[in-house]
């Protein structure tokens, strides 16, 4: 039988067979690429650029430089089915809504600081108290208007099995009553080995403190509206930092060994949240700063693995960082309406964010987050992802 009748139309059918393997979604096989578009404007005109890398495995992630806000991430679970596992927005008018800081690199100082002061030499600051729990109030991510809500300038870039974006911003001096102009990169990587990196430096010209985080709230199932109690969870941490009333750190670091948040085995994070103790009280569930015990993977320290028996996704996390915030999404109380019309509840995605010392101005046990001139304050993050 003759199959093709001339040779044009047999290079017609080839082509198609080439388009339909690449378009079939079972195929594993992606191109690597780099999009760049206009994500939307700002109310005050300004335009804002959306990033999106793919990689050689099909594993998507989407930056903008509204925040330096990582938008989604995808990745396969252990049957290759892909999925975005993170809460955020659909499109920038949702996330000039986001007051739980998905997704977002926060600063200058992530995490909390009592009262909102601090002293450096010698001299008092005030910042904005923009956050109460237990009725205390205090600091929190970097003031009313932080990192998470300022336009950064985006760049991207391509390396050999690798793609990025390089944000800059840099804060004037004085901004959220913080002193000196801070200079700041962060830069979104995502290699063909499914590692997301979030990388941050700074410079000041003037002694400053600062604590820049990434905030990104994870649910590995891919289903935004599942409880994350049933993910396991490993603290690479011996220690944790017990706090008062007000989530600030007392001073004192407790062993983990013996309670409730000793996750130095996997462990399914619902199995003792509820459990009667004073920590897990006081910050709802789990909301603490485990101290980094300092197992080393190359020049990294290893801070946690999250593993989701059902669909089989694993994150793991490296950093050189000292300190790692748990936070099993106690806030979330189905007030945001994120992506595709989902309201996300209590407990439906959980951040780690490796950091210093919440706190650590106003405690002088705690790694000094102080930043002088001629100084580059580096923090990176590797999130790495793997399906069994
Ligand atoms: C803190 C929580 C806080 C949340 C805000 C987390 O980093 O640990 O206490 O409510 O950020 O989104």
């Amino acid at each position: 039988m003759k199959l093709f009748h001339s040779t044009s139309t047999l290079l017609t059918a080839l082509l198609m067979i080439l388009a339909s393997s690449c378009s079939d979604p079972e195929n594993n096989e992606a191109q690597p690429t780099l999009e760049t578009s206009v994500y939307g404007t700002l109310p005050d005109e300004q335009e804002v650029k959306i990033f999106t890398l793919t990689n050689a495995n099909g594993m998507t992630a989407k930056v903008t430089e509204y925040g330096a806000i990582l938008v989604s991430v995808t990745s396969a679970d252990k049957n290759g089915k892909q999925a975005d596992l993170t809460h955020g927005y659909d499109d920038l008018d949702g996330w000039l809504t986001n007051t739980s800081y998905f997704g977002s690199s926060v600063g200058r100082f992530g995490n909390r600081i009592a009262d909102g002061k601090f002293t450096l030499d010698e001299k008092e600051y005030q910042l904005a108290t923009n956050n109460d729990p237990g009725g205390i109030p205090c600091h929190l991510h970097g003031g009313i208007k932080g990192f998470d809500k300022v336009l950064w300038k985006g760049e991207p870039f391509e390396t050999k099995g690798a793609r990025g974006v390089k944000f800059t911003y840099v804060s004037p001096d004085g901004e959220e009553g913080y002193p000196g102009k801070l200079t700041v990169e962060t830069t979104y990587t995502l290699n063909d080995k499914d590692e997301l990196s979030w990388e941050t430096q700074a410079t000041t010209d003037a002694p400053t403190i600062l604590n820049i985080v990434h905030h990104s709230y994870w649910n590995l199932s891919g289903d935004s509206s599942t409880s994350i109690n049933d993910h396991e969870l490993t603290l690479f941490a011996d220690h944790y930092l017990p706090t008062n009333a007000g989530l600030i750190p007392t001073g004192e670091k407790a062993p983990v060994s013996g309670t409730p948040l000793d996750f130095t085995e996997a462990t399914p994070i619902g199995k003792r949240v509820e459990e009667d103790f004073e920590a897990l009280k006081l910050g709802g569930g789990y909301d603490h700063a485990w101290v980094l015990r300092g197992d080393k993977e190359g020049e990294l320290t290893k801070a946690a693995r999250l593993h989701d028996p059902k669909s089989g996704r694993i994150l793991e996390i490296l950093t050189n960082q000292p300190a790692i915030q748990f936070y099993g999404g106690n806030f979330l109380d189905g007030k945001a309406t994120g992506k595709n019309g989902q309201k996300y509840q209590y407990r439906t995605a959980l951040c780690l964010e490796t950091e210093g010392w919440p706190d650590a101005p106003n405690n002088p046990s705690a790694p000094s987050a102080v930043l002088r001139p001629g100084e580059t304050y580096h923090h990176i993050m590797v999130h790495r992802f793997s399906a069994e």
